[in-house]
Parts: C-alpha cells; sequence; structure tokens
C-alpha cells in the first residue's frame, strides 16, 4: 500500500520534471572529473579553492591517521574529544577574529542546532531572509520560537518585522553569500537594524567562507564587521574542501552551545582526519590568500566571457553564477547537452529554487584553467543557441 503511494508520487515527480537521480563520479574532485565514464569540466561543486583533493590535504589525512586512527568514537562532552578538535577551534577562532569557535559535524547540523537552542520557547522569534537555505528553515522548524521571513534582501520589510513584534529573544539569521543566487546579504545594515531593536545576528557563511574578503575570511571581513556580529557559521565542506562545519562567537556563546546544544551534545564528534584536513586547508588558506583572488579572476572572465556570447548571467564576485532558465524541461535539456559537450553543470529545480527559477548554477574554482574557462564558454553558447 504505502509502496504503491510513494511510487504514484516518483511517477508524478517525472511527470513534471522534477525526479531527481544520482551520478556517479569515479575520479577525485577537481577542474577536470570522471563522472559516468565521461571526462568533463566540473562546473557545480563547491570545491571553490580546489582543496578537496590537495597533495597536502591528502598527507594530513594520512598523518592523522596514521598517529591517531580514525574515529573519535564518542560524544565531544564524553571521550571524543581530541586535540585535533581544539586545535581545530583555535585556528577557526583566529581566522574569524572571533573569541571561540566550536565544530559541528555539518553545517546542516549547525544551523539546525544553534537556531533551535538560542530560541526555544513561544517567546523568541526568528527572523529569516525569504532565500535561506534550507537547513535554516529546517532549524526554524525544529526551534519551538516563532518565526517569519521577510522578502529576500529587503531592509524596509526587516525593520517592519524587527518593529512590529515583540519577542524574549529576536535572532536574525542570513546567508551571507545566498546559494542559489550567490549574492549577497547586506550586512551592515542588518546590524544596524539588529542593535537599534535589540536582536542578535546570525550569518551562514557556507558559501562565503574562503570566498569574499580580500583574505577569503567571509563576510565578517567583507563588510569589515570584526566585533559586530554575533554568531558565524562556517562550513568546511566546500571551500575548505573537506567535511564539517563550525561557528564562531564569544565565549558565553560556545559555552551555552556546549551545554545545550543537541546536535553537538548527541552526536559522534568527527572522525580526527577529518578534522586534520580542515586545520590544513585553513592554514593553507591563512597563508596563501593568493587563491581567493584568482577564483574571483576566474569568476570575472567567465561571466564576462557568458555576456559576450549574449547569455544574461548575475553575479556579485562571489563563486555562484546563476544562469537562469525558467522552464524546468529546458533547464535538463540545455545541463544534458552541456554534458554531452564536456561540462557537467547540473540542473536546479524546485522545491530548492522557487518555480519558474529554474536554472543552471555554475560554480567555479580557484584551479580552473583559462583552457577549462574558455572551453565551457563555448558549450553554453551552442547548448543555448540550440535549446533555447
Ligand atoms: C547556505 C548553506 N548552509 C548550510 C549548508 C549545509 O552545510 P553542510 O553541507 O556542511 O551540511 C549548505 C550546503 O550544504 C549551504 O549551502
Amino acid at each position: 500500500m504505502w509502496r504503491r503511494q510513494l511510487q504514484k508520487e516518483l511517477e508524478l515527480l517525472k511527470e513534471r520534471e522534477l525526479y531527481r537521480s544520482l551520478r556517479l563520479m569515479s575520479s577525485a574532485q577537481g577542474p577536470e572529473v570522471v563522472i559516468e565514464g565521461r571526462r568533463v569540466i566540473l562546473m557545480c561543486s563547491n570545491n571553490y579553492l580546489g582543496l578537496a583533493a590537495h597533495p597536502r590535504v591528502k598527507e594530513a589525512a594520512k598523518r592523522a591517521m596514521e598517529e591517531y586512527g580514525y574515529g573519535a568514537v564518542a560524544s565531544r562532552l564524553v571521550s571524543g574529544n581530541m586535540v585535533v578538535h581544539e586545535e581545530f577551534e583555535k585556528l577557526a577562532a583566529q581566522f574569524k577574529a572571533t573569541e571561540k569557535a566550536l565544530l559541528f559535524n555539518c553545517g546542516y547540523m549547525a544551523n539546525v542546532g544553534v537556531i533551535s537552542t538560542l530560541c526555544d520557547s513561544a517567546e523568541d522569534l526568528v527572523i529569516s531572509d525569504k532565500l535561506n537555505h534550507a537547513s535554516i528553515i529546517d532549524g526554524m522548524m525544529l526551534s519551538r520560537a516563532r518565526f517569519v521571513t521577510f522578502r529576500h534582501n529587503d531592509m524596509e520589510h526587516l525593520e517592519k518585522i524587527l518593529k512590529g513584534k515583540r519577542a524574549r529573544r529576536k535572532l536574525i539569521v542570513v546567508d551571507g553569500v545566498f546559494s542559489m543566487d550567490g549574492d549577497i546579504a547586506p550586512l551592515r545594515e542588518i546590524v544596524r537594524l539588529a542593535r537599534e531593536y535589540e536582536a542578535m545576528v546570525m550569518v551562514d557563511d557556507a558559501h562565503a567562507t574562503g570566498v569574499i574578503g580580500e583574505t577569503g575570511r567571509g563576510s565578517v571581513e567583507y563588510w569589515d564587521l570584526y566585533g559586530e556580529l554575533d554568531i558565524q557559521m562556517g562550513t568546511l565542506g566546500k571551500a575548505l574542501g573537506g567535511f564539517g562545519a563550525f561557528v564562531c562567537g564569544d565565549e558565553v556563546l560556545i559555552e551555552y552551545l556546549i551545554n545545550r546544544c543537541r546536535p553537538f551534545i548527541y552526536t559522534t564528534a568527527l572522525p580526527v582526519p577529518v578534522v586534520a584536513v580542515a586545520i590544513e586547508s585553513l592554514r593553507m588558506l591563512m597563508e596563501d590568500p593568493s587563491m581567493v583572488k584568482r577564483l574571483k579572476e576566474n569568476v570575472e572572465f567567465f561571466v564576462e566571457g557568458l555576456r559576450r556570447k549574449g547569455i544574461d548571467v548575475k553575479n556579485q564576485g562571489t563563486a555562484i553564477i546563476p544562469v537562469i532558465i525558467g522552464d524546468e524541461q529546458k533547464c535538463l535539456a540545455i545541463s544534458k547537452r552541456l554534458f554531452e559537450l564536456g561540462v557537467y553543470v547540473a540542473a536546479i529545480r524546485p522545491p530548492t529554487v522557487p518555480k519558474g527559477t529554474s536554472r543552471l548554477r555554475v560554480t567555479l574554482m580557484a584551479t580552473h584553467t583559462r583552457e577549462h574557462l574558455e572551453r565551457a564558454i563555448h558549450a553554453f553558447e551552442r547548448a543555448f543557441s540550440e535549446i533555447l
């Protein structure tokens, strides 16, 4: 019975061109990869700085594995708190210029955990940008707080909400760089409003860390808001090429999370090589921020190239370049044709993005060469002229 119901729903997804399936990669992550037996230029990974398979990353994982083995095999609060975890947290706090940092097992858990821990009663209010990541939405749903969304990057709407609603604690949450549109939250204005209406500010820097700000420190550096952002979340599975996440803030915040945050408390600590890799990647970024500049130059080159071919794209200097197609079927057709032409960009469709805004979410790496980019621009031109 239930199986038939699920089958029917799946059929419906297929009819609407919303069915999703997995694609199999059989090479290391890099600017070129092998997917289903084909060597293609990869243009939809979050490996922004190309660190995922960097020789230093591999070496760090090997060394850590040799010394400590793999698993941490307990929660941090029981017996899973190992030297590497605290070493990473010190480095992350230094990187974001905060008093403290705390590791989480992934960005999804960090968002769900922080939001539902800081706002946990109907007296509290979470205020979220309409285009925030799904993990922020899930965090609001899991919290017992009231929550409300404001129109994307609309500061007048945000102020209206702040002015009109009373709460014991108000938490404004935004993506520093929005994951599907690649635009940047106006954090200076958000912080100003938060001070005026006594709200906390949390920024999800999943796509900002390693990408914006001269040295890749993310929103805090881009907007020069040192000491002003109450909660900064960063992930390790994107520009830093690994897996996991971290939350930066002052001592009170971190102590509170250690004591109260269920997705921190009730889960096994990250395996040692995973954390050793995070330390190594972060060190590499801190030693050599020129990779951030290379990424930016690649983005400028690619955006200019597409525009010269008459393909309209928006970009604010982040690694995410959305090419909006609108119609689901056309979007899938272009993605398929690009693959045949040697470029892999996944089609992003509802419910990940609003209906009618299906898109090719192009993401670049610092390690794409000019030749990769030129080939991709050519493939886009060809696929567009054939399908649209
Ligand atoms: C904006 C944003 N926040 C949070 C996450 C979740 O991070 P993680 O993949 O580490 O769970 C993602 C993507 O995965 C994201 O794009």
